[in-house]
């Protein structure tokens, strides 16, 4: 993973972090720093920080943090590698090759053909005369053949070890087949094959890459699908099934189903733009991936329950993307594959035309928990509908919304309009405690937030947290501070490693800023650093003199530790030590 740190220096001076981060998050100038929504969790004041001196970006409320190139690994869920290359491209740069890029390339390149080529073992075996009742199960699932080519359907034949033996065949080792999820390897060591008389989906990326599969039984049993796991080319929550062919269409909308059938069954009914999720909730990554190519999404879940639920989560979700939301509703019918299937294409056609806004969606979905023939049930759809209106960010939005929810209540406007300020008040006063309670909770932290990263003695770490804000900021005080300060004397290992590494960037004569630590720390890790670089600092002239305290603070606790603790090397019994110990305090005294 290294990258020659020359380079990424270079690549970060060309691509300014505000700049970058302007095209995602509306930023505002506030001092020296900009700030605005952070992309990265839900909310409604500005926590998240952008500061053009550092070139880092740092969100007081979730914590995420790091320099350009961790901030486009987050926005565009690309890897290390691929987020370099993706500014280098945006800045005329050529990324330089190392041996050990070489070699993680090249384990890539070897999962990708791999996968490609079980896609076409599968593909063909499906199409063996011996598996005709696997063709007719999609057959009578309404496909036609022209479709299961277009998605390269296939089976995987019902074998431990057929799908194994072909690869093989074909060049590939056992390791490399559990590298990419086809095969499994259980506690005795023993590989086989994953997928076993199932059906078979391919996911296919973007760039029309086999990245994994979806497996399906062809009876009842469970489970029902079975999908590749995680591996160096798949991770599920940056995959949308069918992108490869959305991407193309000429709608001005996606629609989001839930299910693979749902998204085939949709495609060969002639609505190209119908992806899903893999079976897990719609995530943020997901929702940023559509809005790259279309600004309208509608959702078309599950009828059920479950699919409700899962559509007002994803209304947040890609709103938060930007997204215009509508969501569609399927009379009788549990999910978009069966009612192409019962009331045909123009049937469907007709419930996109209807579609409601996710307001009015979410609205109807209230007012259908209540019986509003009835008094007292209307008076709890009022209040109900009332924290909804509340929630509703714009004003004139929240107006229409308004009027329409007095009719439906059968009450006026302004009787409405009490009940939605009373909603709208307490909206304020929970969100500003919640506020407050952050606020309140950054101060006490005193340890990191990741659980990992807890420093052994939290006054030293603290003091040594001041040390390297000012290595970063201050490079008057570098050469003092590398002549004051070893890593080993460090008590946090976070900070130690830190410290080490901007050492040696010292040694190859880069500047110690970010640029120099991304791919090199952990997530956690720099969202740490980014943090402590976020903090107000000392004002310039009484920096030495910070400095100065923060070593005093790092020996004092060490002294401390030391007295605190004794070493239990040389095979000392730590009893003995412990009660020596204790002997020598109370003699002290
Ligand atoms: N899913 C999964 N694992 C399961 C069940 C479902 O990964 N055990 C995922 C699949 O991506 C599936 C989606 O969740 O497509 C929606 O589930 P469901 O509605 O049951 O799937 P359908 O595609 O409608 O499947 P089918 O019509 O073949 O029953
Ligand atoms: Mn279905």
């Amino acid at each position: 993973m290294a990258i020659d740190h020359a380079f990424l220096d270079e690549l970060t001076a060309r691509n300014d972090i505000v700049e970058v981060v302007s095209r995602y998050v509306v930023l505002k100038r506030q001092g020296a720093n900009y700030f605005g929504l952070c992309p990265f969790h839900n909310e409604k004041s500005a926590s998240f920080s952008v500061s053009p001196d550092k070139q880092i970006y740092h969100c007081f409320g979730c914590g995420a943090g790091g320099g350009v190139i961790n901030f486009v690994m987050r926005a565009e869920g690309l890897e290390f590698r691929d987020a370099v290359q993706f500014l280098a491209d945006r800045s005329g740069l050529k990324v330089p090759q190392d041996q050990m890029d070489a070699g993680a390339a090249r384990r890539r390149e070897r999962l990708l053909s791999l996968m490609k080529d079980a896609g076409r073992f599968y593909y063909d075996t499906l199409w063996q005369p011996e598996y005709a009742p696997m063709q007719q199960y999609f057959a009578r699932r309404g496909l036609t053949k022209k479709t299961m080519n277009r998605f390269g359907l296939g089976y995987a034949p019902d074998s431990f070890h057929q799908t194994m033996d072909a690869m093989q065949k074909k060049g590939y080792t056992k390791e490399e087949l559990v590298a990419a999820g086809l095969a499994v390897k259980n506690e005795k060591g023993a590989i086989y094959d994953k997928f076993r008389g199932r059906v078979m989906f391919p996911i296919i990326d973007v760039r029309g890459q086999v990245v994994a599969f979806g497996g399906r039984v062809m009876d009842d049993s469970k489970p029902k699908y079975l999908n590749s796991p995680e591996t160096m080319i798949f991770h599920k929550g940056r995959n949308l099934f069918a992108l490869n062919l959305a991407k193309k269409t000429t709608q001005d909308h996606f629609i989001l189903a839930e299910g693979y059938m749902d998204v085939i069954a949709l495609h060969q009914a002639g609505f190209d733009s119908a992806v899903a999720s893999l079976g897990t909730a719609l995530t943020e990554e997901q929702a940023r991936m559509i809005a790259r190519y279309t600004k309208k999404v509608i959702i078309s879940y599950d009828a059920d329950g479950a699919g409700q639920a899962a559509a007002q989560r994803a209304i947040d979700i890609l709103k938060r993307a930007d997204l215009q939301v509508n969501v569609l509703r399927i009379p009788g019918a549990k999910d978009p594959d069966e009612f192409i299937k019962a009331k045909g294409p123009d049937a469907f056609q007709r419930l996109i035309e209807h579609s409601e806004g996710h307001n009015a969606y979410r609205l109807d979905q209230i007012a259908d928990k209540y019986d509003l023939t009835e008094d007292d049930q209307r008076i709890a759809f009022i209040q109900d509908a009332a924290r909804m209106l509340a929630a509703i960010e714009g004003a004139v939005e929240r107006e229409v919304y308004l009027g329409r929810t007095a009719k439906m209540a059968g009450i006026t406007p302004e009787a409405l309009q009490v009940e939605v300020r009373r909603a709208l008040g307490i909206r304020r006063k929970q969100r500003s405690n919640a506020e407050h309670r952050t606020v309140r909770a950054v101060a006490q932290n005193v340890q990191p937030r990741d659980r990992m990263l807890r420093y052994p003695d939290i006054r030293s770490g603290r003091a040594e947290e001041g040390v390297l804000a000012l290595l970063f900021t201050e490079p008057s005080l570098v050469p003092v501070i590398i002549k004051r300060l070893r890593p080993a004397d460090f008590s946090a290992p976070v900070l130690a490693k830190i410290y080490t590494h901007a050492l040696e960037l010292e040694a190859q004569g880069l500047p110690v800023s970010i640029a120099g630590f991304e791919g090199y720390l952990e997530d956690g890790e720099l969202a740490l650093l980014s943090e402590i670089l976020s903090r107000p600092l000392t004002a310039l002239e009484g920096r030495q003199r910070a400095l100065d305290d923060y070593i005093e603070i790092m020996e004092e606790r060490r002294t401390q530790r030391m007295l605190e603790q004794p070493p239990c090397e040389g095979g000392e019994d730590p009893m003995i030590t412990f009660s020596k110990m204790k002997a020598e305090k109370m003699g002290g005294k």
